[in-house]
């Protein structure tokens, strides 16, 4: 039996990524296991967990990246066993988050290298998809929840750094990141074309038995 694959869902706010990361895990059950990031239940999550709730509650950029990446650490070791015994894990969210949004903040040395260090050792995903959403692009009316970091003009920010990361540290014509224009489509379309996108990803097992690693 091979290990299990490591399938990374990001994207923006409001692109359907949770949604979809409970759709694909539900049709690979009992053979899969759902891991959103940031995991606001351990104890580091609480603390993210109030700096994205409460704007009065303030920290140091570097600090609450830090913040991000440790949460990602706590679980890293669970990760590896499950993958271990041949399950397949998904994840809502991860490290290309963890780049995208604090290099977004346009801080003075946070640049995206400063932001991958502290992720670097962490499995790399057999498969990154990146849901898009162009109709938010030019949206009057933002339609974000409350949050730290819910407002168009940030969200554009964060985009072109997603873009930037994955141009950095995802190797060329390697196959292993796609994206998925969820634009106008309806939930059911875009868990279609997501199933079709990690069918090879999960029918090539045998192969591929290394771990990459950022
Ligand atoms: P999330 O709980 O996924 O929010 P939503 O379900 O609304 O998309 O993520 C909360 C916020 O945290 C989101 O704005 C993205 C941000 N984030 C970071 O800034 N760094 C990180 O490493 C991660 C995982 C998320």
């Amino acid at each position: 039996m091979g290990r299990g694959r490591l399938i990374l869902i990001e994207g923006l706010d409001r692109t359907g990524k949770t949604t979809q990361t409970s759709i694909l895990t539900d049709r690979l059950k009992p053979n899969a296991q759902l891991i959103k990031f940031p995991d606001r239940s351990t104890t580091i999550g609480k603390l993210i967990n109030q700096y994205l709730t409460d704007k009065n509650f303030n920290l140091p950029n570097q600090s609450v990246h830090l913040l991000f990446s440790a949460n990602r650490w706590e679980v890293a070791e669970n990760i590896k066993e499950t993958l271990l015994n041949g399950t397949n894990v998904i994840l809502d969210r991860y490290v290309y988050s963890g780049i995208a949004y604090s290099a977004a903040k346009d801080v003075d040395g946070m640049d995206l290298q400063w932001c991958l260090n502290p992720d670097k050792g962490l499995l790399k995903p057999d498969l990154t998809l990146f849901l898009t959403n162009e109709s938010n692009d030019d949206a009057e009316r933002d339609g974000f929840g409350e949050e730290r970091y819910e407002n168009v003009q940030f969200q554009k920010k964060v985009k072109k750094q997603f873009y930037a990361a994955f141009t950095e540290f995802e190797t060329p014509n390697s196959n292993t990141l796609k994206l998925v224009d969820v634009t106008n489509k309806s939930i059911e379309e875009v868990s279609e074309e997501i199933w079709k996108l990690v069918q090879p990803i999960l029918s090539n097992k045998e192969e591929n038995q290394e771990f990459s690693f950022f």
